[in-house]
């Protein structure tokens, strides 16, 4: 069967290169892949949407088939929009696992034609996500092995003076 786009949602806040890593084995597999960034006004979150956009384009730039957006609402509702029918997320363990289980379902309810692709990630990417990148950065660990460099250049530029002993 033909799967001519598959949307990879989340919050991305920012990508990761757990994220990268999924979006790479995604795009070995469908012809385009859309990394979706969902706008939440009601969540706060560390860096906007604009900026999470350009990190992950900069990020996913060796990949031609990957493109970057961003989204509203429900899901499904974007996913009809985009006309795509797959929906990519990254299980990291199996604490992952019942949160998308209960999405994935309830996806399927609204939209019994959009399917759920699972992609496990790499083990040494397992226990990485974005908000304990945050918060180890903000504590002055290392994260650079973390995030793509221009990730960890907006950490810096975002955090540096909160650092400890940087004043
Ligand atoms: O990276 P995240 O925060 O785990 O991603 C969660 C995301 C954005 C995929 C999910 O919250 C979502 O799809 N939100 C849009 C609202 C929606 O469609 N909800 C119904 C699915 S339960």
């Amino acid at each position: 069967m033909k799967r001519a786009l598959a949307v990879y949602p989340g919050s991305f806040d920012p990508i990761t290169n757990g994220h990268i890593y999924i979006a790479e084995c995604a795009s070995a597999i469908f012809d385009e892949v859309r990394l979706s960034i969902l706008v939440n006004p009601q969540k706060r979150s560390t860096f906007s949407v604009d900026e999470r956009h350009t990190m992950a384009q900069e990020a996913l730039s060796g990949l031609p088939n990957v493109t970057v957006g961003h989204f509203e609402g429900l899901l499904v509702d974007y996913l009809r929009q985009q006309n795509s029918q797959v929906i990519i997320r990254g299980l990291r363990a199996v604490s992952d696992f019942e949160y998308e289980f209960q999405m994935a379902l309830m996806n399927r309810r609204l939209a019994p034609e959009i399917e759920t692709f699972f992609i496990v990630t790499d083990p040494k990417y397992s226990y990485l996500s974005s908000s304990t990148v945050r918060d180890v950065f903000q504590f002055g660990g290392p994260v650079q092995d973390m995030v793509p460099c221009g990730v960890f250049r907006r950490l810096r530029e975002r955090f540096l003076s909160r650092l400890p002993g940087t004043g």
